[in-house]
């Protein structure tokens, strides 16, 4: 099957794409584990920011990064992972317009990614892994069984974001997380270590104007050509 055994499915795409339900339904329907690699960068921008360290310090950033003292403990019923660092829950904390930024200028520091290569990688664990973020089909995991990008319109993305934002009574401009995402596109595909691109045999899904169960359909159908459902 592969190197260590452990079947992996990758699903990789800029944020927005709905990438992050996709790979939690999916992992449920399974019943395989579930990386949300873009958590770990989110939780290194917010450790950075507890710590007071700059985010152009990469010495300082490597460090933490290596020592990140994390815990994601599994979802159960209809409750969400939730994500405990230094002791504490973060799970809503990391998930601000503040520390997404955070987290998309740390990505880019080459001996971060370094420093979190291998913990991504110890999450490949039986019966399967779906990782879900930006490289996972290309650095991370390249031998993976089956690979997805989802991409969607950056319009839909806003918009989207826009909606939710609202339903947890938060106040957003759709304007302004437009001009977000586009800045964040913009330096997640164009830094010089592991850019957000699909890997040469992954699968491209186009969500714009698809339901995330039509997703889900599509990507079980791939994985049932692969013999990964069981
Ligand atoms: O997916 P999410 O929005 O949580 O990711 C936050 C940021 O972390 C992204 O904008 C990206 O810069 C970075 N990231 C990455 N590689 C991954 C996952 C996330 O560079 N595998």
């Amino acid at each position: 099957m592969s190197e260590q055994g452990v079947p992996v499915i990758t699903i990789d795409g800029p944020g927005g794409s709905g990438k992050g339900t996709l790979a939690g339904m999916l992992a449920a329907r399974l019943g395989w584990h579930l990386l949300d690699s873009g958590a770990l960068y989110r939780l290194l921008a917010l450790a950075a920011h507890n710590h007071g360290a700059d985010l152009t310090n990469e010495e300082m950033l490597t460090g933490l990064a290596a020592h990140l003292d994390v815990q994601f403990i599994a979802a159960e019923g209809d409750q969400e992972q939730r994500t405990v660092l230094e002791g504490e829950d973060v799970s809503r904390a990391i998930r601000t317009e503040t520390i997404g930024a955070g987290a998309s200028r740390v990505a880019a520091l080459p001996a971060v990614r370094q420093a979190l290569l291998a913990r991504q990688q110890a999450f490949r664990e039986m019966p399967g892994l779906v990782a879900d973020g930006r490289d996972m089909g290309t650095v991370v995991f390249p031998d993976a069984q089956l690979k997805i990008f989802l991409t969607a319109s950056p319009e839909i993305r806003a918009e989207r974001r826009y909606r939710q934002l609202l339903e947890k009574g938060e106040t957003a401009s759709l304007a302004g997380l437009l001009d977000e995402i586009n800045a964040r596109d913009e330096r997640d595909m164009n830094r010089s270590i592991a850019p957000l691109r699909p890997a040469e045999d992954a699968i491209l899904i186009d969500s714009s104007h698809m339901s995330i169960e039509n997703v889900l359909e599509t990507v079980q159908a791939e994985a049932r050509k692969r013999n990964l459902l069981g």
